[in-house]
């Protein structure tokens, strides 16, 4: 589905046609990229791990000083998802709350109210089983605290625009020859029957579709080795497979590191397939959809 502007946006009180609402050029996100964002999953109208997903907005909101309680930001998403029309559709939330309006400093302003942006736009979640994702292997030139989901995503963006460029859907990045998770998504590896995925640290970024699947996999008795997997070793994976909230669980059948295609798969393999139908029973159950 092709990416289109929100019918409507929440935006610091208050709701407006798209193209209607505007951020002072002083907002400190437009100036310093000094912001946390959350994107949350709709499914036909129904929110999915709400919960897991404003624990995280709170813990980054306060991790980097901004004071801002998301209890508030629960009627708005339901509202939002009427005022776009998805009542009955698949969708996601994007939310996202700067430090605020300031003259620009470096450091914190005093007396600074946070800008908040909400809105909801429709996107294809179904038939995710079916998707093929190939990837490029690349450097990971992140920060060291990539378990914030701040909205300075500059090389987030620059490693995804080279997979485009080379007509793939996503990235392995590297940190120092150690697959840490995707530009957008979290990475997991199949190897003899038990999975591994990189550790919880400041490296990656705390996947709420990525702890579903590690407690689906409890669910089904399948172990989990969280442990960063090396370059090297992505050849002789018998499965990868990438998760989060846009790609849900979706077969990788192609990485290439360099120009060398080092690993790929006709279709998704076997637990890969275990897990996406588990997701799909998991999501049916928590948003009543049954
Ligand atoms: C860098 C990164 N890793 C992993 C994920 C997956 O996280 P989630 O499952 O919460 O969507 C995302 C999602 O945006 C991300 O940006």
């Amino acid at each position: 589905m092709k990416k289109s502007f929100p019918k409507e946006v929440y935006l610091n009180g208050a709701w407006s046609a798209h193209d209607k609402a505007f951020v002072s050029v002083f907002d400190r996100g437009y100036l310093l990229g000094d912001g946390i964002y959350e994107v949350i999953p709709v499914y036909e109208g129904k929110p999915f791990a709400v919960g897991g997903h404003l624990e995280r907005f709170q813990n980054g909101l306060k991790t980097v000083g901004i004071d801002f309680d998301v209890e508030e930001l629960k009627p708005l998403i339901l509202e939002a998802i009427g005022r776009s029309g998805l009542q009955n559709s698949d969708a996601a939330i994007y939310i996202q709350v700067t430090r605020g309006v300031a003259p620009r400093t470096h450091f914190f302003p005093e007396d600074v109210q946070p800008g908040v942006l909400l809105y909801a736009y429709p996107i294809t979640l179904k038939g995710f089983e079916e998707k093929k994702a190939s990837v490029i292997v690349t450097e990971d030139r992140r920060w060291h605290r990539c378990d914030i989901k701040s909205i300075s995503l500059m090389a987030n963006v620059l490693a995804n625009n080279e997979a485009h460029k080379r007509g793939v859907a996503e990235n392995l990045l590297a940190r120092d020859g150690y697959v840490t998770e995707g530009s957008h998504t979290s990475v997991f590896f199949v190897k003899d029957g038990v999975l591994y995925t990189h550790p919880e640290d400041h490296h990656i970024l705390p996947g709420v579709t990525r702890k579903v699947v590690i407690s689906l996999c409890q669910e089904l008795s399948l172990t989990v080795s969280e442990q960063a997997l090396h370059v090297n070793d992505i050849t002789s994976m018998d499965e990868i497979f990438l998760t989060g909230t846009t790609v849900q669980v979706t077969a990788v059948t192609s990485a290439t590191m360099g120009d060398k295609e080092v690993y790929t798969a006709a279709e998704a393999g076997p637990l890969t397939r275990r897990l996406q139908k588990a997701f799909v029973e998991r999501v049916a159950a928590e948003t009543g959809l049954t």
